[in-house]
């Protein structure tokens, strides 16, 4: 204000004085001296001799009152009275007194009295560069974006100087630096400076410059002044987002947790603001199916899972992350994330069974191959990796074959179908993984039948017992045979060997049914003529290399009361006995509530005699006999018989002593009890065993002595001890001779 207020009194002033000059003086140029001295210039400085200038006397100066008459009372100038010399009487501020008028003139009226006279003096003030120049601001800030092209032009503050002509601003300069330059504007007297963009601005890499604009005038030595120019480049999203890598690899399990975190993708973009924040998106060639596998957070490029993982299924996932900026338009950038799943042992091995021969011969030679297998795992690395084995005990190996996981099943040794005629082979496959995976897989094989065996007579030889006077044309008795092979290696057929030298060609009175061994005689026995004789059987199956065994049948002729004289009259009850029970089966004898089978045999029948064929004769399916376990329940101990399970057949296992079996129990009975299962049948079959006159009658006594008196008459009677026999019916029967 101080400084302002003096200049503005000092401006009236000046027009005050000026008006006055003009006044008084229509044109100042017409002083009559002109004198110059430079503003600044010390007090008391001599301007001229203005006495001896204007041609006065010096001496009568203080006489006539020589004075300068200026309005103001701060004279700049003073004269002396003593010798008309101008002094500068107070300092002379060039800017103060004329500020921008140049040249700087001051008009001095000066007078003398006596006579009166007026002289005009002009003091010119020459500028001396007492100013700097300088800058209003103090700091000039610019904000130019980084998308403005060079060559445009930004106007900067003009620096003021006081000082005049050349002491005033004459240049401005630009400290050095790769962006901008400078241009000047003439603007009339003002030089303007203007900053030129030279170089295209990066935010990203400079956001800020420090330029100093120095402002110098044409003194000598020049003075200068500077101002701070900071240009703030603006952001402009000229920056697309960057991946940290293009490529990610990642691993990871199969068979993760949902929502595993499996990769972070970070792509960081340059700008600023929203131009430079990014957000994660899939990029739009995905698989759709990849959607329900991975899911993306578009704030943090976090890639977790969401659904299954499966190794087998899909080993390597590639996907495509794009990150976009929010700038307008945007910018983005992509990146390729590739996903490598890591197996788990999550699967057994499977068996596959190429080729199976279910039915292998039972002469198949070793290492007959029988089965190819092939085996594999989906799973990888060891735990793909599969070993197979074999159950025990089979007479079969595993053998691996040319190809990789293939293997063939090969017969280690001959079989033998009638020992086991069926394999239940387990195959085992596991892989190497931890812990280890398998499978079992069960191959059925059957044994085929050869014919390797010949048909067996359980007996041999056979005890017949035929009662003479047998019926002709009936059957007398049947054999069988097993042949322990399958189908018509075991069917089997049956004839008589009909021997061509013999004094009795019996066979020629027998006959054969070559189906079921049932033999017939053609003619009746006569006991009093044939005894005993013996015949055979061949027994031949129909394999085509047919294989036969044959039985010798020994049969002897029972004896029958047919003869009214002679001893057989003590066997004629046991004849008719015999005849009626028959050899043969006999229906329901004494208890048809339980036997449904009745047969009969004599006492001290062989051991190994038949007794008959029960499964034939209760009409039982024989070939599954022994798979049903047909057997004697009920006291089967003490039971004298047995039967085979292989053909139905009862014979006899211990000598049968009836006497001791029944004591005097007629007739004496045993009663069987047979059963077979799945399903469960029960069958009650009697076994009469027929007394044999084994015993003779005895007395007691050794000697018996009858005391009789002379004079007995004749007629009385006395008793004679009696005599035991063990046997029954007619065996037991007495008659006493006397001799
Ligand atoms: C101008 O910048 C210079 C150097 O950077 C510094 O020393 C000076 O103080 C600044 N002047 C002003 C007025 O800020
Ligand atoms: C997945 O896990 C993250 C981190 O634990 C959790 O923030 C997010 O909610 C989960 N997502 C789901 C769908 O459970
Ligand atoms: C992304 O990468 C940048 C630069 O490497 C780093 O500064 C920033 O922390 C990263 N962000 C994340 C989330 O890892
Ligand atoms: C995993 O979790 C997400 C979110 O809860 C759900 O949508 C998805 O079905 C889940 N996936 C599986 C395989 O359970």
């Amino acid at each position: 204000m101080g400084a302002g207020g003096q200049s503005r009194g000092m401006r009236s002033w000046w027009l005050a004085l000026s008006f006055s000059v003009m006044l008084s003086c229509v044109d100042p140029s017409s002083a009559q001296i002109k004198y110059s001295i430079p503003e600044e210039v010390k007090v008391g400085s001599v301007v001229g001799n203005i006495a001896k200038d204007l041609g006065l006397d010096v001496n009568t100066l203080e006489e006539r009152k020589f004075r300068i008459v200026s309005g103001s009372k701060e004279a700049q100038f003073e004269v002396s009275q003593n010798n008309g010399v101008l002094y500068v009487h107070r300092n002379i501020d060039r800017e103060q007194v004329c500020e921008n008028v140049s040249p700087c003139l001051i008009n001095l009226k000066l007078v003398a009295e006596n006579p009166m006279e007026i002289h005009y003096i002009g003091v010119e003030i020459i500028d001396i560069n007492d100013n700097s120049p300088s800058f209003q601001e103090e700091e000039k800030i610019l904000e130019i974006s980084e998308s403005v092209l060079p060559g445009r032009r930004f106007q900067l503050p003009n620096a003021h100087d006081p000082d005049v002509s050349l002491n005033t601003v004459r240049v401005y300069k630009l400290n050095q630096n790769d962006f901008f330059s400078l241009q000047i504007r003439e603007s009339g007297e003002v030089k303007v400076p203007l900053l030129v963009l030279q170089k295209a601005l990066d935010r990203e890499k400079d956001n800020e410059h420090k330029l100093t604009l120095t402002a110098l005038d044409g003194g000598n030595p020049p003075k200068s002044g500077t101002l701070n120019v900071t240009v703030t480049v603006l952001d402009s999203n000229d920056n697309h987002p960057v991946f940290s890598q293009d490529i990610y690899s990642v691993s990871i399990s199969e068979n993760v947790k949902n929502n595993t975190s499996v990769i972070t993708v970070n792509a960081t973009d340059l700008d600023e603001g929203v131009n430079g924040e990014t957000e994660y998106v899939f990029g739009n060639e995905l698989n759709a199916d990849l959607y329900n596998i991975f899911s993306l957070n578009k704030v943090s490029g976090e890639i977790r899972t969401k659904g299954n993982i499966d190794f087998e299924r899909t080993d390597i996932y590639k996907l495509e992350v794009h990150a976009n900026d929010k700038g307008h338009p945007p910018m983005g950038a992509d990146c390729t994330i590739i996903i490598k799943v890591l197996d788990e042992n999550d699967n057994e091995p499977e068996i596959e069974v190429t080729s199976l021969s279910k039915l292998v011969s039972e002469d198949s030679k070793p290492g007959t191959v029988v089965s190819l297998i092939s085996v594999k795992d989906q799973d990888s690395g060891l735990n793909g990796k599969v070993i197979c084995s074999l159950s025990n005990n089979v007479p079969f190996d595993l053998k691996p074959s040319f190809q990789d996981n293939m293997y063939s099943l090969v017969l280690k040794q001959r079989l033998d179908r009638e020992s086991v005629s069926h394999y239940d082979i387990t195959i085992t496959a596991s892989d190497c993984g931890q812990p280890p995976l398998s499978t079992s897989r069960t191959l059925s094989i059957d044994v085929s039948d050869v014919n390797d065996n010949a048909p067996e007579f359980l007996h041999n030889p056979i005890e017949l017992y035929l009662i003479e006077n047998n019926v002709p044309g009936n059957p007398i008795c049947s054999v069988s045979a097993l042949d322990k092979d399958l189908a018509e290696n075991a069917a089997l057929s049956y004839h008589l060997v009909r021997e061509e030298s013999r004094q009795m060609k019996t066979t020629a009175f027998l006959n054969i049914n070559s189906e079921n061994g049932q033999i017939t005689a053609l003619k009746s026995f006569d006991f009093e003529n044939l005894k005993t004789f013996q015949f055979q059987v061949v027994a031949t199956d129909s394999g085509a290399l047919s294989l036969s065994n044959n039985v010798t049948v020994n049969v002897f002729i029972l004896d029958q009361n047919d003869n009214t004289m002679g001893a057989g009259g003590q066997s004629g009850g046991l004849r008719s006995w015999w005849l009626a029970l028959s050899f043969s089966v006999m229906l329901s004898l004494v208890d048809p509530s339980l036997a449904q089978i009745k047969y009969s045999i004599p006492e001290e029948v062989k051991v190994g005699s038949v007794v008959g064929n029960i499964a034939k004769d209760l009409g039982l399916d024989i070939s599954s006999l022994l798979e049903r376990q047909f057997r004697i329940v009920a006291g089967a101990e003490d039971v004298p018989f047995t039967v085979n399970p292989n053909n139905g057949v009862l014979f006899v296992q211990e000598t049968i002593d009836r006497e001791k079996t029944c004591e005097s129990v007629s007739p004496c009975l045993i009663n069987l009890k047979l059963v077979a299962e799945n399903p469960m049948e029960i069958h009650y079959v009697g076994v009469e065993v027929i007394d044999v006159n084994d015993h003779s009658p005895s007395f007691q006594e050794e000697e018996k002595t009858l005391e009789i008196y002379e004079s007995t008459p004749p007629g009385k009677r006395f008793q004679l001890p009696t005599a035991r026999d063990p046997d029954v019916a007619v065996n037991t029967r007495k008659h006493v001779f006397l001799n």
